[in-house]
Order: C-alpha cells, then structure tokens, then sequence
C-alpha cells in the first residue's frame, strides 16, 4: 500500500495476511517539538510498539485532513495527530487549529461508521519522549481492541470520491 506524505513522497507499507494481523497506525507529527519528543523516546530508549508509522509535518495545523481519510481508505487501522502543546506551536495556534478540525472530523467520521478508538490526537513537547512512548502505545492498544478496519470505510470512501469526480 502506498502513502503520500505532505511533501508528496511515497512509502510502501506491507500488507500482511489475516492471521497475523497487527494493528497499523499513521502516526502525523509536528517536525518542531513533537517529533523531537518521539526522537528523544527512541535515543532514551523508551519502549513503544512498532506498528507506529511516523509522517513528519511542518506543524499539526499544516496537515490535511484528506491524509487522514486516504489513510483509512488505504487499510490503515488507526491514525495519530501529534502536536506541539498548547503555547508552543511556532506558528500561533496551528495545533489548536488541528485540535478542532481533528475533533469535527472524528465526529463526522463516527457517523458514517469509524470507530472514534480509531482517530486520536495528542500534544507531545520537545523533552516528553517517555508521553510519546505511552501515547503511541495505548493508540495501539485502543485500534487492536476494535480489529483491523472494516472494508465498509473503504468502500463508503471510494463511493463518495467517485461521485464527486462523476
Ligand atoms: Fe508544532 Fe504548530 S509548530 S503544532
């Protein structure tokens, strides 16, 4: 499976059988203090499962939800937003900005059958390395209790974008 990131380069991501199943989750990252406090996780040696996929943007109020959505149409189990705390976005309120879309989109999401467990966001700052860890491990706790996602989402997903290209 392929995902196109915010500087529109591509990763391959196995698809794996059934039967050995685990939970894949996109994990969007501020590049500015939220990605420096997952850095510090790995070099502190602070333990998180690996089914975590990080994609670095240059603030969480940059990402676009489509990757979002193209995510979950793509397969993926789950999806992190990871921002820069409150007060510490270096472009203004970029990540309370990403607070609030993330939140409407989850809502819009449940309605049409995506599990909220699914979608989750979070503030990790520059020196939380040890929060990213338990973050992004009970992220993939949360989408292994609901099982992979449902071939529903693909469907509804690839339905609405045919009739919008129609
Ligand atoms: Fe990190 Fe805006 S710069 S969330």
């Amino acid at each position: 499976m392929t995902i196109v990131d915010q500087q529109t380069s591509t990763r391959e991501i196995e698809t794996p059988p059934e039967s050995d199943w685990e939970p894949r989750i996109v994990a969007f990252i501020c590049s500015w203090c939220s990605y420096t406090g997952a850095d510090l996780a790995g070099t502190a040696g602070a333990q998180y499962p690996p089914n975590v996929r990080l994609i670095r943007v240059p603030c969480a109020g940059r990402l676009d939800l489509l990757f979002v959505l193209e995510s979950l149409q793509r397969g993926i189990d789950g999806v992190l937003v990871v921002g820069c705390p409150p007060d510490h976005c270096h472009y203004g309120e970029g990540n309370l900005l990403a607070q609030r879309r993330f939140r409407l989109l989850k809502g819009l999401l449940e309605h049409v059958g995506v599990e909220p467990g699914r979608l989750h966001f979070s503030w990790v700052g520059a020196s939380e390395g040890p929060k990213f860890a338990r973050v992004a491990s009970e992220v993939v706790e949360s989408v292994r209790s609901l099982g992979p996602s449902r071939t529903l989402v693909r469907g509804m997903y690839a339905a609405s974008r045919s009739a919008l290209v129609e």
